[in-house]
């Protein structure tokens, strides 16, 4: 049985190749940018990073649409940068996890470009074909997640190929024995690498219904995205068949020396059908992203029901994983906390002390807050291709702020950042550092009371009585975490002890006997008996 569980007591952090540091000055991040800032990751406690999409893609879907699952993107460096900064991480204790992306792939990768060429092409099975309708219309009703039908017409050969997301991302065919081989040595591959893991792409998609029935209507007792959608995924996506190709891949990882991690992106909306991607018997991802606790608004009672459902459903020997923001549903700075950094502070408090992995993403330590932007000219196609300006995911991909200078510390004073900074001296790496009081220092103390508290890290999760708006919980015996989600005071009854670490850092190290006052969106760490 493997036993380093570095990902589940330690922090992960997600870097957004493109955003986070430019070695070379073209106003796009790369690998030799991320080593440069090795430092920070270390000094804030991280134990290991996901880099979105490293891989080579022409990029319609900024790297989610690869074209050679074997090396990096020109824009990010070369194999050898890649083995460079895993070598440099692993000196600092920081592992790196890649992102895997099997559901698809580019249309300009050398399988499609292959498949189109006919109907006995070599690699045409690769990917999901169907002939039209009767009507000559699409297959089937299934709907892309980017806007319209999930099908494309190519008129050459006369049949439709899939694609759930761009039409320049057609889907795999999970059921093509060949194709799991050839992801079973992409998989080998970069673990030989030293790669930790993957962080897998739309993991709960890749295996669609064998007979490509229809999709059902959503209903009204349906998650309000999923009734947004129109449709339940039930055929499209989610089949109980996929658990044979998580089974397969965490074979694969177990079989490695250490053995390799593997975190989900298992974007569904409910949590019984969350549960099974991990597997019967620890079998299946070691972590599966929780998109309800996501979608949750920063409120007290909709993220204990998350997270309470989560300690009552998941098996022996599962562990919750918690984000409060990502590359495409924003940043919790401005999607939970509204700008307000008493909110973010709170909500940054709360991922470091849930029993859960939390997964940072890059800026959330400074409550770096989205930059608003013009959807009408966004890099990401899919405010334009659904219609739907709310749906532009550039604002939360913005380059990092280090710091006040012009460049911002990401790149040289007369490059352009290939998407625009937000406001460099309202929030940046250096002032923060300089700041013992600011959210940076908060969110590393929090790490490091983590790292020497094996209760923080581990230990049980059982709820305390709260007032409305307030959540409390215990994490073993000796630390009681205690939230406001609200504007007004509250009070938790029934503490004593010390705080450890408070929103209020004025507050760190009072005497906490018999209750805690807490003002507006203050939260308390406080260890009981202390
Ligand atoms: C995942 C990624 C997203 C991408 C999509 C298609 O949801 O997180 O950024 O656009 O898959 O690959």
């Amino acid at each position: 049985m493997p036993t380093d569980n570095w990902w589940r007591d330690g922090v992960l952090y997600q870097i957004y190749p493109r955003s986070f540091a430019d070695s070379d000055g073209d106003g796009i991040g790369d690998l030799r940018g991320i080593l440069a800032r090795l430092d920070h990751l270390e000094w804030l406690g991280i134990d290991g990073i996901w880099l979105n999409p490293t891989m080579p893609s022409p990029n319609d879907d900024w790297g989610y649409d690869v074209s050679d699952f074997h090396s990096v993107h020109p824009d990010l460096g070369t194999l050898e940068d890649c083995d460079a900064l895993v070598a440099a991480a692993a000196e600092r204790g920081i592992r790196v996890l890649l992102d895997l992306v099997p559901n698809h792939t580019s249309d300009r990768h050398a399988w499609f470009t292959d498949a189109i060429r006919g109907r006995d092409a070599r690699y045409r099975d690769y990917y999901v074909w169907a002939d039209p309708a009767p009507d000559g219309g699409p297959p089937n009703n299934w709907l892309s997640n980017f806007g319209g039908s999930a099908w494309q017409l190519h008129e050459p050969t006369g049949q439709y190929y899939l694609n759930n997301f761009l039409p320049s991302q057609p889907d795999l065919n999970w059921w093509n024995d060949e194709l799991r081989d050839e992801f079973d040595s992409i998989l080998r591959f970069w673990f030989a690498r030293g790669i930790a893991g993957f962080r897998i792409d739309v993991c709960h998609a890749i295996v669609k219904d064998r007979e490509l029935r229809d999709d059902p209507a959503a209903t009204p007792d349906d998650h309000p995205l999923i009734r947004k959608k129109g449709h339940k995924q039930v055929f499209s996506m989610n089949r109980p068949e996929v658990h044979d190709v998580l089974r397969r891949w965490r074979a694969l990882a177990d079989a490695h020396d250490p053995p390799r991690v593997l975190v989900g992106e298992t974007y569904v909306l409910d949590l019984d059908s969350l549960i099974p991607y991990y597997g019967l018997g620890d079998d299946e991802l070691h972590l599966a992203f929780n998109f309800l606790f996501v979608h949750s608004e920063l409120d007290a009672e909709q993220l204990r029901r998350v997270v309470e459902g989560m300690e009552e459903r998941l098996p022996e020997g599962a562990w919750p994983v918690y984000t409060g923001s990502n590359h495409d549903a924003g940043r919790l700075a401005t999607r939970w906390a509204a700008g307000d950094e008493r909110r973010a502070r709170m909500a940054l408090m709360m991922l470091l002390t849930l029993r859960g992995t939390p997964f940072l993403y890059y800026g959330d330590e400074l409550a770096l807050p989205d930059v608003p932007l013009d959807p009408d000219t966004a890099l990401d196609p899919v405010p334009r291709r659904t219609g739907d300006p709310s749906r532009n995911r550039d604002p939360c991909r913005t380059p990092m702020h280090w710091t006040a200078e012009p460049g911002g510390g990401f790149t040289t004073a007369d490059a352009r950042p290939w998407l625009p900074f937000g406001d460099l001296d309202a929030c940046n790496v250096a002032a923060q550092r300089a700041d013992p009081g600011s959210t940076l220092h908060l969110v590393r103390d929090l790490i490091a009371l983590r790292r020497r508290s094996p209760e923080l890290a581990s230990g049980s999760y059982a709820a305390l009585p709260a007032p409305a708006g307030a959540w409390a919980w215990r994490r073993g015996e000796r630390f009681v975490v205690a939230l406001n989600t609200t504007g007004a005071d509250v009070v938790v009854d029934d503490l004593g002890g010390r705080v450890a670490i408070a929103t209020d850092r004025a507050r760190d190290g009072d005497a906490v006997a018999g209750a805690v006052r807490l003002g507006p969106y203050e939260g308390v760490v406080v260890e009981l008996g202390a």
